[in-house]
C-alpha cells in the first residue's frame, strides 16, 4: 500500500520550494522504504531547485540523509526493517567496467529505486540525486541503504550522506593527501570544510583556507586550517605561494565550482601537485588555460565525485572515528529545522550564516 506523506518539492525553475503531500510506493523487488530521520540542506538541492542540474521538474529535493530502514521488498538480503541507514548516491552495480575492473567508486551504472513517488495527482516525482529525503518516507534502492552504528545522531550521520563525505573524500581519496604535505583548499562551505577536515586529519603540515567570507574563515579554523585567505581582498594564487615558500601546495582542492577558483587552484599548487575539483560548474561555465602550462606544471587534474568513497567501506569507518573522537563531524550541524524552512535555509546558506541547516522529523 502507498504511504503519503509531507515532502519539499521545487516545481518550477528558479521558484521558491513548496510542502506538499507526496505519494510514496511500498517497496517493490530490490528496494527499501526508509523512515527520514534527518537530511541536511546541501547547495546541489538549491542547483536543482534553480534548474542547474537539468529540467526534470517537479524535484523531490533532499539527499543527504540517515534514517530507519521500514520495510524491504523482495529479495534484500542487505538492510532489515529497523537498521538505522545512512543515505548514498551510489550504489554499487557490481557489474559495469569501472566495477569489474576494481574500482565501484567510480561505479558507472549506479542505480536507484525503479518505482516513481508522485504528487497526490499521480505527477511523477525527480527524485534528487535518486533519494529525495526531504520527506517523511523515501524509497530507494536498497542498495543505497548503508547500515552504520545507530548510537550517533541522525542530524550527523546524514552529512556522510553528501556534502561532508564529498569534502573529506576529495582530501582523502581523491587527492591522497599524505603526511607533510601543503594543502590549500578554495570554499569553506560544508563541502570545503571537510576537505580541511581530511586534510588535516590525513596529516597535512599546511592547510589553507581560501573564502571571500570571513566568518567562514573562522570556522574553517575550527576544522584544522593553519592559515587563512580571503579571496576578495587579494590575489589567491600569490598568498597560496607566500604560505608555501614561494612553491605553491601539493595539493589544492576547489570547493566552490567556477571558473575563476578553478584557474586559481591550477596556478597555486607546486610544480606536479595536485588540483581537486569537487565543486558542482554549471553547463555555461568554460575554461580557457595555455596547453603549455598544463604540460609544463605537470601533475594531475581531478574532479572528485562524492569524495570518490565507496559508501560501504566509508560510512562506518567515519562513522566510528567520529564515535571515536577522532572527527567532529557534528560541528557541521549549524542548525536543525523542519519541513517548512527549507527555503529559508537556501537564503541563510547564500548568505553564508550556515555550514549546514539539517531538517529533522
Ligand atoms: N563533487 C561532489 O560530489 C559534490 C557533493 C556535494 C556538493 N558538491 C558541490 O560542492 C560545492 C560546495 O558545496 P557546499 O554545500 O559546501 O556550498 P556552500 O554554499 O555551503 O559553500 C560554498 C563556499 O564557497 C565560498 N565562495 C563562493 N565564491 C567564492 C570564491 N570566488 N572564492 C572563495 N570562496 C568562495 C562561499 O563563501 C561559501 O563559503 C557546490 O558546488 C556543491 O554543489 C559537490
Ligand atoms: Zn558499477
Ligand atoms: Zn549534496
Amino acid at each position: 500500500m502507498a504511504n503519503e506523506v509531507r515532502g519539499v518539492i521545487a516545481r518550477a525553475k528558479g521558484a521558491p520550494v513548496e510542502v506538499t503531500t507526496v505519494v510514496v510506493p511500498a517497496p517493490a523487488p530490490g528496494e527499501a522504504l526508509v523512515r527520514v530521520q534527518a537530511c541536511g540542506v546541501c547547495h546541489t538541492d538549491l542547483h536543482y531547485r534553480d534548474g542547474g542540474i537539468n529540467d526534470d521538474f517537479p524535484f523531490l529535493l533532499g539527499h543527504e540523509a540517515a534514517g530507519v530502514v521500514e520495510r524491504v521488498g523482495d529479495g534484500v538480503a542487505d538492510v532489515a526493517p529497523g537498521d538505522f541507514v545512512i543515505l548514498n548516491w551510489r550504489a554499487v552495480c557490481g557489474q559495469c567496467r569501472a566495477c569489474s575492473r576494481g574500482e565501484p567508486w567510480y561505479c558507472f551504472s549506479t542505480f536507484n529505486a525503479q518505482q516513481k513517488m508522485t504528487l497526490a495527482d499521480g505527477t511523477a516525482l525527480s527524485p534528487a540525486l535518486g533519494i529525495g529525503a526531504f520527506a517523511e518516507l523515501t524509497l530507494v534502492a536498497a542498495g543505497q541503504c548503508t547500515k552504520v552504528d545507530a548510537a550517533v545522531p541522525a542530524q550527523v550521520a546524514g552529512l556522510l550522506g553528501c556534502g561532508v563525505m564529498a569534502g573529506l573524500g576529495a582530501a582523502l581519496n581523491t587527492a591522497s593527501v599524505r603526511r607533510g604535505e601543503t594543502v590549500a583548499v578554495i570554499g569553506c562551505g560544508g563541502v570545503g570544510d571537510a576537505a580541511i577536515l581530511g586534510a588535516s586529519f590525513a596529516g597535512a603540515r599546511t592547510v589553507i583556507a581560501v573564502d571571500v567570507d570571513d566568518r567562514k574563515l573562522e570556522w574553517a579554523r575550527g576544522f584544522g586550517a593553519t592559515h587563512t585567505v580571503n579571496a576578495g581582498t587579494g590575489d589567491v594564487v600569490e598568498a597560496i605561494r607566500e604560505l608555501t615558500d614561494g612553491f605553491g601546495a601539493d595539493v589544492v582542492i576547489d570547493a566552490v565550482g567556477r571558473v575563476e577558483t578553478f584557474t586559481q587552484a591550477f596556478y597555486a599548487r607546486d610544480l606536479a601537485g595536485r588540483v581537486v575539483l569537487v565543486g558542482v560548474p554549471t553547463p555555461d561555465m568554460k575554461l580557457e588555460l595555455p596547453l603549455i602550462d598544463v604540460f609544463g606544471r605537470g601533475g594531475s587534474v581531478k574532479s572528485s565525485w562524492y569524495g570518490d568513497c565507496l559508501p560501504s567501506r566509508d560510512f562506518p569507518m567515519l562513522i566510528d572515528l567520529h564515535r571515536q573522537g577522532r572527527l567532529p563531524l557534528d560541528k557541521f550541524v549549524s542548525e536543525t529545522i523542519g519541513l517548512d524552512d527549507v527555503e529559508a535555509a537556501f537564503d541563510k546558506m547564500h548568505r553564508g550564516e550556515v555550514l549546514r541547516s539539517v531538517v529533522t522529523f
